[in-house]
């Protein structure tokens, strides 16, 4: 019989500290509290068994959010699988500069381009509840995901399949938010840590030329065709994209063109407006 103390040791040779602690929960369902009071608390061997597998899976580099199903997003949890990227901190940014931004708009209408969980578009639904907000991904499993998110967070959104502004033919928005896949094909970090992992749709361009900035071309040069007067574009990107992502919106025609660090200081977030009207 395998106690949770006995559990724990095994863990923590093949993984790290906090893994260890959060799969140990995980498959015994007991608390952080539990654990400390209660390490001879026996556990099932079923539960072994899973606890087994999902540390080999952890040890192998998958990421945690997989193994646990859900992984935090600005404050709430949001379902995730290997069809979608795991949201990340860095975009909790993009939801800060996007609310400054909606503050100042009665109703706005909103568009989140490439939604994966929907982390983005549920976030700021939740967070602003006047807003009408249409999320698009070309992945129908990563929205089968984003909708069971909207549906746990009570966020009415709506979810459509295609390829960037393809499906939202005469639409403009107030906001339009996108976190594209931004890592060149080449990158070699593709084939590092968790990222094997993720789906490479969500991660890479690789498909359209590759050097990490083809999806972001697309989506600021169709800016101006979808963006009502006064409305912007927020972007997430590579930390060495900021100068070439400055340019494509300078050259697309926006204004107040700007670039946001994240915590960590690097470059992450530009993003423009359109001032005055469409021709
Ligand atoms: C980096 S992930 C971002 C996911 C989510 N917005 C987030 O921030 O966590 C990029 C997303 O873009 C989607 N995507 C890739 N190419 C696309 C395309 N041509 N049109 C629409 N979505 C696309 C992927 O399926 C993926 O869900």
């Amino acid at each position: 019989m395998t106690s949770i103390g006995d559990a724990w040791r095994l863990a923590r040779q093949r993984i790290d500290r906090l893994d260890a602690r959060l799969l140990i929960e995980y498959v015994s369902g007991c608390s952080h509290a539990d654990l400390i009071a209660h390490p001879t608390r026996r556990l099932s061997e079923l539960q072994v068994r899973r606890l087994d597998t999902l540390v080999r899976r952890r040890a192998s580099g998958e990421p945690l959010a997989y193994l646990l199903g859900s992984a935090g997003f600005y404050g709430r949890e949001f379902k995730v699988t290997g069809d979608v990227l795991v949201p990340r901190p860095e975009t909790e940014l993009l939801v800060e500069l996007a609310l400054e931004r909606l503050r100042h708009v009665a109703e706005p209408v909103v568009a989140d381009l490439g939604t994966g969980s929907g982390a983005l578009a549920v976030t700021l639904k939740c967070l602003c509840p006047q807003a009408r907000v249409v999320a698009v991904d070309l992945s129908p499993a990563a929205l089968a995901v984003a909708r069971l998110n909207a549906s746990l967070h009570r966020a009415t959104v709506r979810f459509v399949e295609g390829d960037w502004y393809g499906p939202l033919t005469d639409e403009h928005f107030d906001l339009i938010v996108a976190n594209p896949p931004y890592v060149a094909a080449a990158d070699p970090h593709l084939e590092r840590g968790g990222l094997p992992f993720e789906p490479r749709l969500a991660l890479t361009d690789g498909v359209h030329g590759g050097d990490g900035l083809a999806c972001t071309r697309v989506i600021v040069g169709g800016a101006v065709r979808h963006l009502l007067p006064g409305g912007w574009l927020l972007i997430e990107h590579g930390h060495e994209h900021g100068v070439a992502v400055r340019h494509l919106l300078h050259r697309a025609g926006l204004s107040e063109v700007a670039t946001w660090p994240d915590l960590s200081g690097s470059e992450r977030v530009s993003g423009a407006c359109l001032v005055g009207g469409r021709d």
